[in-house]
Order: C-alpha cells, then sequence, then structure tokens
C-alpha cells in the first residue's frame, strides 16, 4: 500500500487560506490543481470529495479517479483508475491542510488532515469563536411565511416560517444582506365577498372597533353566502372592483381585516421569535399594469378565451394567467410583478421563495417565464423555490384537529407549552429550578422541539408531528441537544473556570490535542464549515441537525475517556484542570451555541 507523506514543512507553501473555511471546498481546489497538471485535457471534469466513510480510509476521500479513468478513455487515454489515482497524488500542490494521502481499493483517495492544521484552526476558535466563512457579500431575498389575511394561518404556513427563519439566520450569519419578506396574501377576488360581508354585518364598523374575534369564522360565512346566493355574489364582486378603484370606504373596510389578521400572525411571531417585513400582494398593485403592458408590448402574452395567458419555454409547464376575463389580476400577476421589484428595486443577487411542494409548478413556470421575458439574468441571479413537504399527524395523515378542522397555532403553540412543562415536572425539575428557570426551560423547549422537529427532518419529505416524539431526551431531538450543551457548559462553571482564564490560557499557550479522542473532536469541529457550506448549496437544513447530533456524541465519547476535571474522591474539591481539554468542551459547546442560534433555538443555563 502507497502512503504518501505531504511534508509541509519542506516544501514552500503555493497558498496559505486565512481564517475558517470548508474543509472539503479547499480539498477540492487543490485537487482542480493537481487535475489541471496531471490532466489539462479534462480540466472541467467536476472533482469530488466527501467525508470518510469510516475512520480506517482516512479523514476525507476523492473517489473521483474512477470516473475520470473512464472519461480518459473514451478521449482515447488509457489508464487505469488506481494510475490516474497516483498520478493525483504526485501532482498535488504544496498545502497546510494535507497531512497524508493513499490510494485504495480500485482507485479511492484517501486523505488525512494535517494535524498541525487542525490544531491551528481549533486555536484560532479559541480566539476568535465560530467565526463565519469568507463569502461574496449578497444581497438575499427571502420570501417567507407568507400567509393570506382572513384566513387562519396553517401548520403549512408554520413550515414555511420556521424553515424560511432558520435559512435567513444561516445567510445573516454568512454575512449577506437579508431582506426577510412577508409576502402575505391581501389581495385578490377572496376580499370582495369579505368586503361585503362586512359591510352587511357590521355597517357601523367605521366608529365601532371591528368585533371580528375569529376572522377564520368570518371567512367561512362569506364564503357560504358567496357560493350560495348570486345576488351576495354579484356586490362581492362590485366590491372588489372599487376596491381595486381605490374606493375609500372599501380600502377602509379592507385595512380593517388586514389589520385584524394582522395582529394574529404577529402574535406567532412574537412567540416564535420570527423578525419580518410585510409586503403583501397588494403592494405590487401599481406595478403591475405596467409589466402587463410590457409583456404585452414584447408579445409574450396570448389571449385564450377572454384571458391572457404566458406560456413557459420549457414543455410540460402550465401557463401563468396574467390577466384574467374580467380584467383582474392573479396570484401568477403579483409574483411576475413581485419578483421584477426584487430584481430591479431591491438588485437582489439571490431570491429565495419558501412554500410547500404543491406550488413547485407554479415557481417553475414563474422562473421560466421571467427569463424568457428577459427579466431575470440566471448568470447573476440564483434563485431558488424552497419547498417543503406535509405535515402529517400521528395517524399518518394531514394534520387537522378532531373535528378535522384546521389546527390554529396558537392552540398548537399553547399545547407544545404545556406538554414541555408536563415533561419538565416528571423528571422534577420544579423542585431544582427557580420559578424564573422553569419558565424560560418551558418556552425554550416548547418552540424549540417544534422548530427542530420541523427542521431536522428533510424538507422535501412529508413530516410526522409528534409532541411525544419531539419531546423524547434521547436521539436526535431538541430536548437531547439542549440537555447536552448545558451539561457542556456546565463543565468550566463546576470548575470555577472563567471563560476570560480559558481565553488567556488560549492567547498565551495555544492549544494541545493529542489524545485520539481529543483528535477526533477536534475534526468533528472543523466539519462545521463543510456543513455550512453545503446546506448553503443545497439548502437541505436537516444536514445542521444531523451534524449538531453527531458532534454531541462524538463529544460524549471524548468526555467519558479524557478527564477535564479531577475532583478529590471525598472532599469533591477541584484537583486539577485541564485547561486543553477545557478549551476543546468551551469550542464545542460554542459550536453547538452557533447551530442552534441558526435553527431559531435558545438554549437555557439550566434545565
Ligand atoms: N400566500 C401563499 C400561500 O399561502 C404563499 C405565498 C408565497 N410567496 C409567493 N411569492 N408566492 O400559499
Amino acid at each position: 500500500k502507497l502512503k504518501y507523506r505531504i511534508n509541509i514543512m519542506k516544501r514552500a507553501l503555493t497558498e496559505t487560506v486565512e481564517g475558517q473555511f470548508s474543509i472539503i471546498g479547499e480539498l477540492k481546489n487543490i485537487f482542480k490543481k493537481s487535475l489541471i497538471k496531471s490532466y489539462p485535457e479534462s480540466s472541467d471534469f467536476n472533482i469530488e470529495v466527501v467525508i470518510s466513510s469510516q475512520p480506517k480510509y482516512g479523514d476525507y476521500q476523492c473517489n473521483s479517479a474512477m470516473a475520470l479513468s473512464k472519461i480518459l478513455k473514451e478521449s482515447g487515454t488509457k489508464v487505469s483508475p488506481v494510475e490516474v489515482a497516483k498520478t493525483l497524488i504526485g501532482n498535488i500542490p504544496a498545502n497546510e491542510i494535507i497531512e497524508l494521502l493513499s490510494t485504495a481499493g480500485p482507485g479511492f483517495i484517501n486523505i488525512t488532515l494535517s494535524q498541525k492544521f487542525v490544531v491551528r484552526q481549533i486555536a484560532n476558535m479559541c480566539l476568535e469563536g465560530v467565526s463565519p466563512p469568507k463569502v461574496d457579500k449578497k444581497k438575499v431575498v427571502i420570501d417567507f411565511s407568507s400567509p393570506n389575511i382572513a384566513k387562519e394561518m396553517h401548520v403549512g404556513h408554520l413550515r414555511s416560517t420556521i424553515i424560511g427563519d432558520s435559512l435567513a439566520r444561516l445567510l445573516e450569519y454568512l454575512g449577506h444582506d437579508v431582506v426577510r419578506l412577508n409576502h402575505v396574501g391581501d389581495w385578490g377576488t377572496q376580499f370582495g365577498m369579505l368586503l361585503a360581508h362586512l359591510n352587511d354585518k357590521y355597517p357601523d364598523y367605521l366608529n365601532n372597533p371591528l368585533p371580528i374575534g375569529d376572522l377564520q369564522a368570518f371567512y367561512k360565512e362569506s364564503k357560504k353566502r358567496f357560493d350560495e346566493d348570486a345576488e351576495f355574489k354579484k356586490r362581492a364582486y362590485a366590491a372588489v372592483v372599487e376596491l381595486q378603484a381605490h374606493d375609500p370606504d372599501q380600502t377602509k373596510r379592507w385595512q380593517l381585516i388586514c389589520d385584524t389578521s394582522r395582529k394574529e400572525f404577529q402574535k406567532i411571531y412574537d412567540r416564535l421569535d420570527i423578525k419580518l417585513t410585510e409586503r403583501g400582494e397588494s403592494f405590487y398593485q401599481d406595478s403591475m399594469k405596467r409589466i402587463v403592458e410590457d409583456l404585452k408590448q414584447k408579445n409574450l402574452l396570448v389571449y385564450e378565451e377572454g384571458r391572457y395567458v404566458m406560456f413557459p419555454q420549457k414543455e410540460g409547464l402550465n401557463p401563468l394567467t396574467v390577466v384574467k376575463s374580467d380584467g383582474g389580476y392573479t396570484y401568477d400577476t403579483s409574483d411576475i410583478a413581485a419578483l421584477c421589484h426584487r430584481l430591479e428595486v431591491e438588485k437582489a443577487d439571490w431570491i429565495i421563495y419558501v412554500t410547500d411542494l404543491g406550488q413547485s409548478s407554479h415557481f417553475e413556470s414563474l422562473f421560466d417565464c421571467m427569463e424568457h421575458a428577459g427579466y431575470i439574468d440566471k448568470n447573476r441571479v440564483r434563485i431558488d423555490h424552497v419547498g417543503f413537504g406535509v405535515v402529517l399527524g400521528e395517524n399518518k395523515k394531514r394534520l387537522k384537529t378532531r373535528s378535522g378542522d384546521t389546527i390554529r397555532l396558537v392552540d398548537l403553540l399553547d399545547e407544545g407549552i404545556k406538554k414541555s412543562m408536563d415533561k419538565l415536572i416528571e423528571k422534577n425539575r420544579d423542585s431544582v429550578m427557580s420559578p424564573e428557570e422553569l419558565e424560560q426551560a418551558k418556552t425554550s423547549v416548547a418552540y424549540g422541539c417544534i422548530k427542530y422537529a420541523d427542521l431536522s427532518n428533510n424538507r422535501k419529505g412529508d413530516y410526522i408531528f409528534s409532541f411525544d416524539k419531539m419531546l423524547e431526551d434521547k436521539g436526535n431531538t431538541a430536548v437531547y441537544l439542549l440537555y447536552m450543551y448545558t451539561r457542556i457548559r456546565s463543565i468550566a462553571r463546576l470548575a470555577n473556570v472563567e471563560p476570560k482564564q480559558l481565553l488567556n490560557y488560549a492567547k498565551n499557550k495555544g492549544i494541545k490535542i493529542e489524545d485520539p479522542k481529543e483528535i477526533k473532536l477536534a475534526k468533528e469541529i472543523l466539519k462545521f464549515y463543510d456543513v455550512i457550506q453545503k446546506i448553503t448549496d443545497d439548502l437541505l437544513l436537516h444536514s445542521l441537525c444531523e451534524y449538531l447530533y453527531n458532534i454531541s456524541t462524538v463529544f460524549s465519547d471524548f468526555y467519558d475517556s479524557c478527564y477535564c476535571v479531577e475532583k478529590d474522591r471525598n472532599t469533591g474539591e477541584v484537583i486539577k484542570v485541564n485547561m486543553d481539554r477545557m478549551l476543546l468542551c468551551e469550542v464545542t459547546a460554542n459550536i453547538l451555541a452557533k447551530c442552534f442560534d441558526i435553527l431559531g433555538l435558545k438554549p437555557v443555563n439550566r434545565m
């Protein structure tokens, strides 16, 4: 078996990378350089580097030699994968991160990180915290939550709210300029019936505060009349036309309905600590006319059965309805206008939409049409539809109340609070914690577990909502991880080591990492940046949750066998503190805290 030691001391470094970064990303760069030197004719081949499946295969692996050999063969160069692997290894430029490279099996390349590099990166983290990797700063617009006025916010909107907030937090951590937009459904024909019904039911709405406690019921009443009463239907249509013509009375009624909804939504956002800027469909009313004209002028609209539609270029996609037969605009039209606004006015480099997967084809059509219209330049702007699956109940059917109604989010959050308190009492935590601590732990656990259960599942799948599962204290759950965090934080506290002392130690002495379990933990810590890179690319947050769980397990392993604090058996007095290991605890806790921060979880000191 061949092993190649890259001696960083003897060879001059071609490049030093500063700060923290994804190791996979950097290894790919290094291999790319070798590829260009080794096989210039295949230099655009995409080299893959992954985290090793087993420790015996090193820390990372490059499995590209097999595919590369095939490609070379097709273009007339016959080299075996093993030879390709050896050539690639031979041309790896001098670098600071690889210690050892070896080939294995049919052409795998195993990569072991330089110990010196690992220690240096961890030392930097002791001094600077979990600093973000360097990225090109972008203007990002993220459209999430976006419930519909007058309808209750449902669990689908809850998913959008949780996922969108976490993505925004990730991008903010990376230093991007993030605009969090709530594209509420505050316009459209459904308002006709609401306005007409409001006028009938509460004619004195201007002088009396609106007595609508339950907008959902109000919506249902209006809908019933709309469906059953032709005369009412007529008036509803007239009301929309009046509203769109900015009739002051109708506008006032519309405002009242929106305000009532807004207050309800805000309660949810406040409880979950979610910041959003409302910019609903109505905001784009005036620009729609201009854009529709532009599309007509560009000959992009097709007149079909009284409507103007726009056909996507890609086959199999539905057309967008841009103007309805009554001359009104639609959800599609407002999305066209919103996209233009985000590109032209917000000058966004990156636009993200977070909705259920049911709207995938809507967004595919939208992006296709807008690119064709010349509004989107795909080389400059990144656009993602972040879709997610359905929330199911424990019976694997759509989550509903027993009577079959949609579950109100306030009720769901209340139930979470109650269940998390029950759990804390069941574990007798109320006897050791102060009332304030208990209160904090209760909300941290309740909202944390709701968010975490959502985020730890691959968003593309449906997910089963179960308080019993999410409140379990074992496995990949918020409760386990939040508890783990308090445990790690308490190590230094119980050893009477102040954060300042740790910092001074790191400044003066650096950090020593020697024991295999220490090294394993250190390498696991550095994978944080690989995960950050991955989730920035695929926007799948569950990888961060998997990482959070893995690092907790690796930490437990380390903590079980590496003494951090030695105490006198009889007196319990602290005899010896291993400061290097204390630093590892500190960095691990900081990594956990950073992950929680990105996921929108709030750890507590005691629970
Ligand atoms: N209001 C829509 C709904 O409840 C979601 C809006 C998503 N954002 C957008 N720009 N279309 O389904």
